[in-house]
């Protein structure tokens, strides 16, 4: 595979000297693939700047290791410093543009700055670069005859028609109206993905996030445990999922994801929720609630079609009692609260301890009014407890039936524990959400 044009790690970075000194990023690590876009965000002041400068070789790294197109910046020579800034377009809140020259003129000096192209194909590239960002007809406007969004891509021109490996952009739409702001970032996306130039782009801009192909998230100089997530069309997910919800129930579209591609499907789910908790602090809102329940029901699945049960159902803690959240036929079956150190699910909470059991009707701690209830005939269980980080039973999920008609084994406990080994931090912010929303 060809090597991640950016791949930061164990960076540090502090301003200041002696008893002024302070630090502002701590142990930053991320690495970006050719042709991905990625978006910073993270609230004022927590470095996301400095990050970017870093990147871009406007600023010398201190510590850490920072890997731009196969150059290492660590004590890195001016001569390559400046080697790796000339692959690389930048757009900034402030356009840069000089007032002086036309539009055209301008992106011509993106082009001799980058020193790629003979002199005689300058105003040809420039041209159709404008063209491309929909100024065709401005090119010999001077910046002061342009509004912003147009300067805006005057600058977004001047950044591409070098066709650059790299683009750094920070708070490119943060002057733009909500339109304007909307058609630099698709111009962005559809330049850089002809080009296959990655983007690295800092914003506070809610309304831009989706055409990230991954998003990190900077705070007080780390980034946080989300960062690696993978979040392909983010909002695309989202949709699907919403439209998908009467076509298609969840629990198929689960089956047909591998391990990662669900791991990212609730991650997804997860800093959507939270996102969507920050900026419209409408913790009761329906659609809040549905994307928490979506989330759940998709885990809940995932571990039936796991360990091949053919019902599935997931109990989540509260306080001293079991509510029963997800359920193959919850309408049938109504709402079910047990008291936890009762039946199987309340034995599995209490003890933290799973339970098998080969034959449900000789156990006597079946309680046999569901089977009545639903004409569903229980013959195995399987009762797993989750936990969170402290050790703590915060839910419980309990499987019926193995469809080959054997009862479960240690087999599909240990598939389990590898199952929610590798999402249970997800799935507990989840639940967090869940209670925060309740
Ligand atoms: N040249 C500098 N010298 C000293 N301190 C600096 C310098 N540049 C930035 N800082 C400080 O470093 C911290 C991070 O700044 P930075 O500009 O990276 O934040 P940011 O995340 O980009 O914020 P914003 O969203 O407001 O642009 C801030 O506390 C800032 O005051
Ligand atoms: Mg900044």
């Amino acid at each position: 595979m060809e090597p991640s044009p950016i791949k930061v790690e164990g960076l540090n970075h502090s301003y200041g000297k002696g008893e002024l000194k302070k630090q502002i990023l701590f142990d930053v690590a991320v690495e970006i693939r050719r042709g991905e876009i990625v978006i910073v965000t993270g609230p004022s002041g927590s470095g996301k700047t400095t990050m970017l400068t870093l990147v871009g070789a406007l600023r010398s790294a201190q510590e850490g290791s920072v890997k731009i197109l196969g150059h290492e910046l660590l004590n890195a020579k001016p001569a390559t410093l400046e080697k790796v800034r000339r692959q690389i377009g930048f757009i900034f809140q402030q356009h840069n543009l000089l007032g002086a020259l036309s539009a055209l003129q301008n992106v011509e000096l993106g082009i001799r700055g980058s020193g790629r192209y003979p002199r005689h194909e300058h105003r040809e590239r420039a041209m159709n670069m404008l063209n491309a960002v929909g100024l065709g007809e401005r090119i010999h406007h001077k910046p002061e005859a342009l509004s912003g969004g147009q300067r805006q891509r005057v600058a977004i021109a001047r950044a591409l028609v070098s066709e650059p490996a790299m683009l750094l952009a920070d708070e490119p739409t943060a002057s733009l109206d909500k339109e304007s702001g909307r058609e630099v970032v698709e111009r962005m996306k559809l330049l850089a993905r002809e080009h296959g130039t990655t983007i690295l782009l800092v914003t506070h801009d809610n309304r831009i996030l989706d055409i990230a192909d991954r998003i990190v998230h900077l705070e007080d100089g780390c980034l946080t445990t989300f960062t690696d997530a993978v979040i392909a069309n983010n909002r695309h997910m989202m949709e699907m999922l919403a439209d998908n919800r009467q076509k298609q129930p969840v629990g198929e579209l689960v089956e047909q994801l591998d391990e990662t591609q669900f791991r990212d499907l609730l991650q997804d789910i997860t800093e959507e929720s939270e996102r969507f908790l920050e900026t419209t602090a409408l913790a009761n809102n329906l659609a809040f609630k549905s994307m928490l329940d979506q989330g759940l029901v998709a885990f809940t699945s995932k571990l039936a079609g796991l360990l091949h049960a053919e019902r599935s159902s997931l109990f989540l803690v509260d306080g001293d009692e079991l509510v029963l959240k997800v359920a193959d036929n919850l309408d049938e079956i109504g709402e079910i609260r047990i008291p936890v150190g009762s039946g199987i699910a309340g034995a599995a909470a209490m003890s933290g301890e799973t339970i098998r059991i080969d034959d449900a009707y000789a156990d006597p701690r079946f309680n046999r009014e569901v089977d009545k209830k639903t004409g569903y005939r229980t013959r195995s269980i399987i009762s797993l407890p989750v936990k969170n980080l402290e050790g703590e039973v915060f839910a419980v999920a309990q499987l019926l039936n193995r469809k080959d008609g054997e009862p479960f084994d240690a087999n599909d406990e240990a598939r389990f524990s590898e199952f929610i080994q590798s999402i249970g931090v997800i799935f507990e912010t989840q639940l967090g959400l869940a209670d925060a929303g309740r």
